[in-house]
């Protein structure tokens, strides 16, 4: 880590290493349709293009499926180091995007190089050693009680109802938290993800479940993620178990619920999935899988800054830039995609895997991965299993994305179906 930000004013707004015409990154066309944005930017300015993020800062966000590749593979050269980044004299400490960026902290997700390794020793196995079949149980279990709390009405809105609070209750429990705590964990990452006032003191909120879960699990282990990362042989601080828990909960839980989200909004929209609501559980694994190549969670991830000036593309990249992976819009660069243009995920072809959990040293550790399909896939079959003849109660045109070029997820699902008895009038 090199810098730490402080608040000087915002700088021209000048595009990275001289190139002209840097792209806004914001604007509707992130919502509506990012692909046509993606499309016009390769068009116009290659596979790195020069966009300018709220504020004026500069940044290259990579479109290019190989470019990103290349990033991804090499370390060394472009790391996860946000301490690098060149602009931070110029970053206020209220811009809006701190909490995308980051800021340098002792944790997995924001720290770099040897520093990195050591917290992905520790934090991988800990995520390795969750029952499958343990995670495919709480994840009934709590569907089951959500669902519990809207099926007799016949309306719901889905997001709110279900697919944010699904993943956010199993993490919870797998890390090692009761259920009533897991309720407020989630009350928690919603306030954090909303912004706005409440924010700052859900952040505080959220780091003083995390001590006190380590404090707890200290005094008396179980058979839990927290309680396998304090019995790792390396020393680490409080506040780094503190901060390595934190970075789990919050890299799960809104990429798993828009993965659900997308998903089940995919079902109830296209027809090739619609026409399937007999919808065999088979529909439901062609459904996730698509969402990962055409509507992934994580649009642009920031992201890598390079050690040194270096070429990308064609681009020069001076030390410390920001490199935003695009990684929405690597998954659907012609250059990988074989078939007919808008084909199914399935029936592409080609041999590249989709990069919606990243590539590479930093990337979506894969027991993370196993953890995210588990929740998901079980949500859904839960979800449809219960409510058979599920439907959009408004027209597709009416449904809203987040309003983010980085995070692809619908604002509400209001869905209909026939009432049916909650699990407890049924036993
Ligand atoms: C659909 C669901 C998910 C998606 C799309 C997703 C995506 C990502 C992405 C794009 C990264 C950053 C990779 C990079 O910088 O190259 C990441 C990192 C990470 N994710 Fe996930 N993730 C998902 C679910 C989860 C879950 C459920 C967990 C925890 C159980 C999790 C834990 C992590 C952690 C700890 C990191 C940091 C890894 C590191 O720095 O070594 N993710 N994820």
């Amino acid at each position: 880590m090199t810098r730490s930000p402080s608040a000087e004013p915002a700088p021209d707004a000048a595009p990275p290493s001289g190139c002209p015409a840097a792209v806004p990154l914001s604007g509707p066309g992130f919502q509506t349709d990012p692909q046509a944005v993606y499309r016009a930017m390769r068009r116009e300015h290659g596979s790195v293009v020069p966009v300018e993020l709220p504020g004026g800062f500069p940044a290259w966000l990579v479109v290019g499926y190989r470019e990103i590749h290349q990033v991804t593979s090499d370390p060394e050269l472009f790391p996860r180091d946000v301490g690098l980044w060149n602009q931070w004299p110029h970053v206020p400490d209220d811009w809006p995007l701190l909490p995308m960026v980051g800021r340098p902290l002792p944790s997995i997700y924001f720290t770099a190089g040897e520093e990195h390794r050591r917290h992905v020793r520790m934090v991988v196995p800990a995520l390795e050693a969750v029952d499958p079949f343990e995670i495919r149980g709480h994840c009934e279990q709590l569907a089951d009680r959500l669902i519990d709390g809207f099926c007799a009405r016949g309306d719901a809105d889905l997001v709110a109802a279900f697919c944010e609070p699904l993943p956010v209750l199993v993490l919870a429990r797998l890390v090692g938290f009761p259920d009533d705590e897991g309720a407020d964990i989630a009350r928690v990452l919603k306030d954090l993800a909303d912004g706005g006032p409440e924010a700052q003191s859900a952040h505080q909120r959220f780091g003083a479940h995390m001590a006190r879960l380590v404090a707890a699990r200290r005094a008396e282990p179980g058979d839990d993620v927290t309680s396998r990362m304090l019995a790792f042989p390396e020393e680490f601080t409080d506040e780094e178990y503190m901060l390595d828990l934190m970075a789990i909960t919050a890299a799960g839980h809104l990429t798993t619920a828009d993965w659900i989200g997308n998903s089940v909004r995919l079902m109830l929209t296209e027809s090739d999935f619609a026409d399937s609501m007999a919808r065999g559980r088979r529909s439901v694994a062609d459904a996730m899988t698509e969402v990962l190549w055409e509507d992934g969670p994580t649009q642009i991830l920031a992201g890598r800054w390079p050690v040194r000036d270096t070429r990308l593309g064609e681009r020069r990249i001076k030390a410390g830039d920001l490199l935003l992976l695009g990684l929405g819009a690597a998954n659907t660069d012609p250059l990988i995609r074989q078939g007919a243009p808008g084909a199914p995920a399935s029936e592409r072809g080609g041999s590249g895997a989709h990069l919606a959990f990243s590539h590479g040293e930093y990337r979506c550790p894969f027991p993370a991965q196993e953890i995210a399909e588990i929740i998901a896939r079980t949500g859904i079959e839960v979800l449809l299993d219960r409510l058979p003849d599920l439907e959009l109660a408004v027209p597709e045109g009416e449904l809203v994305r987040r309003p983010s070029a980085f995070l692809r997820g619908t604002t509400a699902l209001p869905v209909r179906f026939t009432p049916v008895p909650t699990t407890g009038d049924l036993s």
